[in-house]
């Protein structure tokens, strides 16, 4: 077997998070070698308590840095609180953490890991890019030693928080811009992948009904999280955006991508705030690869093995 890459989950739990976690948790193609904790779907002392949660209650056994609390340079106009919940987690209330957070910031904790892990690191960018955009300020020193960044974020097509916009980048454009102007070998899942492969409501309750760790919270999570759609194969679904990304970083070869040109709007105040383009024609400019694709057969199964994984 290959070796498990090594990636450090940077994330807003976020119920969909929550489940992007569980499932790197369970691939043996990742190994989760750190949380970092952002400002995004609710506020970022809930984010980083959440992450903190889930970190001990699925046993990851890694650590856990707190990170940015406010946005580079405009507050965000509003979270997600009435997608994710008071505090983030639908109405799931996990057990609290006997253990504490790391001392440094995420910034600091993810240049760290980089060093340790020498070219080989890959992040895994599920909130709003906060904590990636002050990494690259604080260490600039630190890209060559970023393997890949896959980011939940953009659109390709339409927005999902204003009609142009997706919620990460339009919480933080400035951050999210910065990130993608940076040369960090990006990837990026976006609505235009994510808001097409929807889980089945019914797996999920399937799967909640199955003995497992996670027996109690699936269902409660997924019931209080109200981002749905018709999903793949037109049934009712629940998007869970951020699990796209963990699918892509574990089974590259099962997506298909377009390298493109990302540029994220920045004009403070307009209504195209944090709207993400996609421009596909120079290769000169190309500053992303953008998920197009994924195989669903496959990564509807991880979902199943998450919870053998956790039996
Ligand atoms: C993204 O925003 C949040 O609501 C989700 O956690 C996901 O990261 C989707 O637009
Ligand atoms: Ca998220």
């Amino acid at each position: 077997m290959t070796k498990a890459k090594p990636v450090i989950i940077d994330t807003d739990p976020g119920v969909d998070d929550a489940f992007a976690i569980m499932l790197a948790a369970a691939s043996e193609r990742l190994e989760i070698v750190g949380l970092c904790s952002v400002d995004g779907n609710v506020k970022e002392e809930h984010t980083a308590r959440n992450a903190l949660d889930l970190a001990e209650f699925l046993s990851l056994g890694c650590p856990v840095a707190r990170g940015a609390a406010e946005q580079l340079e405009v507050p965000i106009p509003e979270r997600g609180e009435h997608i994710h919940g008071e505090r983030g987690m639908g109405e799931v209330r996990l057990p609290k953490a006997a253990g504490d957070f790391d001392s440094r910031p995420a910034w600091d904790f993810i240049y760290d890991k980089a060093l340790e892990y020498a070219g080989e690191l890959v992040l895994i960018a599920i909130g709003p890019l906060t904590n990636i955009a002050l990494l690259l300020q604080k260490h600039p020193d630190v890209k060559p030693l970023i393997k890949q960044l896959v980011v939940m974020g953009g659109s390709t097509t339409r927005g999902n928080r204003t009609p142009f916009a997706e919620f990460n980048f339009w919480a933080d454009p400035p951050a999210a811009r910065l990130v993608f102007e940076s040369g960090l070998n990006t990837v990026m899942a976006g609505l235009n992948i994510t808001l097409e492969t929807g889980v089945p409501l019914s797996l999920i309750d399937e799967l909640s009904e199955r003995p497992s760790r996670l027996r109690g919270i699936l269902k409660e999570m997924s019931e209080a999280y109200s981002d749905r759609a018709a999903g793949f194969g037109d049934v009712p679904s629940s998007i869970v955006h951020d699990a796209v990304a963990v699918f892509y970083a574990a089974w590259p070869e099962l997506c298909e991508t377009r390298r493109c040109e990302i540029t994220i709007n920045t004009e403070a105040g307009g209504e195209r705030w944090g709207q993400s383009l996609a421009s596909c024609e120079n290769p000169a400019r190309f500053n992303a690869e953008v998920i197009e694709k994924i195989d669903m057969e496959r990564y509807l199964a991880l979902y199943g093995e998450m919870i053998d994984y956790f039996a």
